[in-house]
């Protein structure tokens, strides 16, 4: 190997997401893996590894991708942790608190927005997470979108346009303005800072989009360029799975309430769109948790991602993601773990991360553990980090 390489040694698991094996985590031991110019050089038996420039040794412990946490709302100010308390005691999300961290968001000053979402992604890698994405949404202006996306783009590539999150308070008297803004001057000035849009296409909530606003909204983000994303049946039965399947989406968010004609057309996208479950929002609502294995066993792409925002799910912690999916979805370690990085690359296009394979990118995460099952058996405790090579 040339000069710059790293070896990765002490391997105790490795667990590649190759798609091979127990719920396609490719699982190995007695492995090395050599890192080059920020990518996977070689992969192999410790015993053959080639000699590299550095060494690393991971004493023992599982290294596996660096999670790849596929929605996240993180450019907000406020504070709705008394929203959060009211739930547990009984009452009902709408996405009516929206509306709170928009008129926050819309005051607060650019220095603090860039610090509190630098604070939120820094809180992400400490727990394993390499790529994230970072959708706009409490601006709701054209002006204060524009700024949620361009202060994104100082932290991922994996950007989202989603001013179609609700209908801001003002323009309730007039929502077909709104879809028009959404749709025509506010998308026009978002799209050159945007790599995808969403929409929070949920009509059992006052706040959000019809299907046929939803529609809308994503066909005038294709034509400009970005790739699709959509909220759907979060809240209840609804147009979002559908929406997404047909429109060629590359992920529908939430699908806590699916219908057997939802989970054939997820089927039947062959993997085109992928079925995003976030079960922190389930765990902070108190929603029945999505159906994984109804997916997993029919065959649809699963991905697991946290959705950290300030309204349904303030966590940033994807092995707290990993354990909600195996305690309370039936999901197996195996695969939520691959859900949560090859699955989160699949649903954001994305084939160099999420992998741990010659000519990956070397995002790599290490647990204070031997094992993957970890992640969900000691459920709580700090175990991942990612691995600096
Ligand atoms: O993904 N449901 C829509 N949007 C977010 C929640 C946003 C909020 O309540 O602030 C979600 O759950
Ligand atoms: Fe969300």
């Amino acid at each position: 190997m040339s000069a710059g390489s790293t070896l990765v040694t002490g391997i105790g698991e490795l667990v590649t997401c190759d798609g091979t094996g127990d719920g396609g985590a490719g699982v190995r031991r007695d492995h090395a893996l050599v890192v080059e110019d920020g990518r996977v050089a070689w992969v192999g038996p410790a015993a053959s590894a080639p000699s590299a420039d550095a060494v690393v040794d991971v004493e023992g412990r599982c290294v596996l991708p660096g999670f790849v946490d596929s929605h996240a709302h993180l450019v907000f100010a406020g504070d709705r942790s008394a929203e959060f308390a009211a739930r547990m005691a009984g009452e009902r999300y709408d996405g009516g608190g929206i509306g709170v961290s928009v008129g926050a968001t819309r005051a607060a000053g650019d220095d603090e927005l860039r610090a509190l979402l630098a604070g939120r992604v820094a809180e992400m890698r400490a727990q394993g997470t390499t790529t994230v994405e970072v959708k706009s949404g409490y601006g709701l202006t054209v002006v204060d979108e524009v700024r949620a996306l361009r202060l994104a783009g100082e932290v991922t590539q994996e950007t989202t346009y989603l001013g179609a999150h609700v209908v801001p308070e003002e323009m309730r008297a007039d929502r077909s303005a709104y879809v028009d803004l959404v749709t025509g001057e506010m998308l026009a000035a978002c799209a050159p800072h945007a790599r995808w849009v969403d929409v929070f296409c949920e009509p059992a909530s006052p706040h959000a989009f019809t299907g046929e606003e939803s529609h809308a909204v994503l066909v005038a983000g294709r034509d400009a360029g970005l790739g699709l994303r959509v909220h759907g049946n979060q809240l209840g039965h609804g147009p979002g799975v559908q929406l997404a399947c047909e429109l060629g989406a590359a992920s529908v968010d939430h699908c806590t309430y699916l219908s057997t004609a939802d989970v054939d057309a997820l089927v039947d996208s062959a993997g085109t769109t992928t079925a995003t479950l976030l079960p922190g929002v389930e765990f902070s609502t108190r929603s029945p948790y999505p159906d994984a294995r109804a997916l997993l066993d029919a065959g649809a792409s699963v991905a697991l991602a946290s959705d950290c925002n300030p309204g349904t799910c303030f966590s940033s912690s994807m092995p707290f993601v990993v354990a909600l999916a195996v305690r309370e979805m039936g999901m197996t370690p195996s695969e939520a773990v691959v859900a949560a990085t090859r699955g989160g690359a699949r649903a954001l296009r994305r084939d160099d991360i999420g992998r741990v394979e010659v000519g990956a990118r070397a995002d790599l995460a290490v647990l204070d553990a031997p094992n993957h099952l970890h992640l969900s058996y000691r459920a709580g405790v700090p175990l991942a980090r990612v691995l600096e090579v």
